[in-house]
């Protein structure tokens, strides 16, 4: 375990919102559906309501990734923590609950954690919980889009002897590998020389289990998928009708990634933002990717945004991985 310095017996929180004022959900939305085949950025998923479904995805029987990827921070939190080192300073991208995040903290003991999430509400529910459990941890609570360029709040008074992105859950999935080498070459610029990187990353597998993963009998995916039509009628006024779509997921054995689309099941029309979309049946509108890799064939990916491989810890079923890379 990493040996940290003397912590003080109460952190400081604070909070910073970088989201842009303004209207970026509507223009990504309108340019979006103007596409030939039509797209909509995963992003936007994550309001309250796809927050919360989100989470019940994660309890989900067929969605294996997140108790595989928490039972391989419970066994290996004690040799990530060594590996990071003490008075590392945690950055986490997307860190929603911040549930995996707990155990590694509890090892690793960080001066500074830095969560970063485009869900406000849900960085401060998880900030205040981290405060309770760990009321030494200072935390820069940071509300912004992370695939955007981002320059994170200092904070002084604390040593630090490395910097480290945390980036759990196999997000990075939801980039093309293109979109993950910018997104990481993004993460090592933020971390500097010898900063590290610790990444959940899924690995590819049998299509049936992918499959089941990404269309839940429960229907709590396709809940998910369908709530991005349900906020653009809340929030940009809308006029989609959910039940002439449906949530279609399948695994792309050549592309060795999920696609998640709507599918329209009639031939119709929505608004948005003044504008009109039609739609043919059987035409879709494309939500999401998320990539598998094999274990050297996500290193590659790392090594072209700059970071060498050092440590990779795995589940005796081989399903999902977890990377510890340092920035060269
Ligand atoms: C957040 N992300 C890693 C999830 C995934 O598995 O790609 C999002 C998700 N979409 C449907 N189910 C889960």
């Amino acid at each position: 375990m990493a040996q940290p310095q003397q912590r003080p017996a109460k952190g400081v929180v604070r909070f910073y919102n970088f989201l842009p004022e303004g209207d970026s959900f509507l223009d990504e939305v309108l340019t979006g559906l103007a596409r030939q085949q039509k797209t909509l950025p995963p992003k936007y998923f994550y309001d309250a309501r796809g927050c919360e479904l989100f989470e019940r995805i994660c309890t989900l029987p067929e969605y294996y990734p997140t108790r595989t990827e928490l039972a391989i921070m419970r066994e290996h939190a004690g040799a990530m923590a060594t590996f990071l080192g003490p008075d590392c300073q945690l950055i986490e991208f997307g860190s929603g609950s911040s549930t995996k995040t707990r155990i590694l903290i509890e090892r690793l003991q960080p001066p500074l954690y830095l969560p970063i999430d485009i869900a406000g509400e849900a960085i401060r529910e998880a900030a205040a919980g981290l405060a309770r459990a760990f009321p030494w941890l200072n935390i820069n609570g940071v509300c912004a889009d992370y695939t955007r360029p981002l320059t994170l709040p200092e904070f002084a008074g604390v040593p630090i002897r490395r910097k480290a992105v945390y980036f759990p859950g196999s997000t990075i999935g939801n980039f093309t590998p293109h979109e993950s080498v910018e997104f990481l070459k993004r993460a090592r610029r933020m971390v500097g020389p010898g900063g590290a990187l610790l990444i959940g990353v899924d690995l590819k597998k049998d299509k049936r289990l992918l499959d089941a993963a990404y269309d839940d009998a429960a229907g709590v995916t396709a809940a998910f998928n369908l709530n991005l039509l349900a906020r653009i009628n809340r929030e940009l006024g809308g006029d989609f009708q959910l039940r002439r779509f449906r949530h279609k997921a399948f695994y792309d054995e050549a592309k060795g990634r999920i696609e998640m689309h709507l599918e329209s099941l009639a031939s119709q029309f929505a608004h948005v933002g003044g504008e009109r979309f039609r739609f043919r049946a059987g035409e879709t509108i494309h939500t999401e990717i998320s990539c598998k890799y094999g274990i050297e064939e996500f290193q590659a990916v790392a090594q072209r945004a700059g970071f060498a491989p050092e440590q990779t810890w795995i589940d005796a079923a081989k399903r999902f991985s977890v990377h510890g890379m340092i920035a060269k």
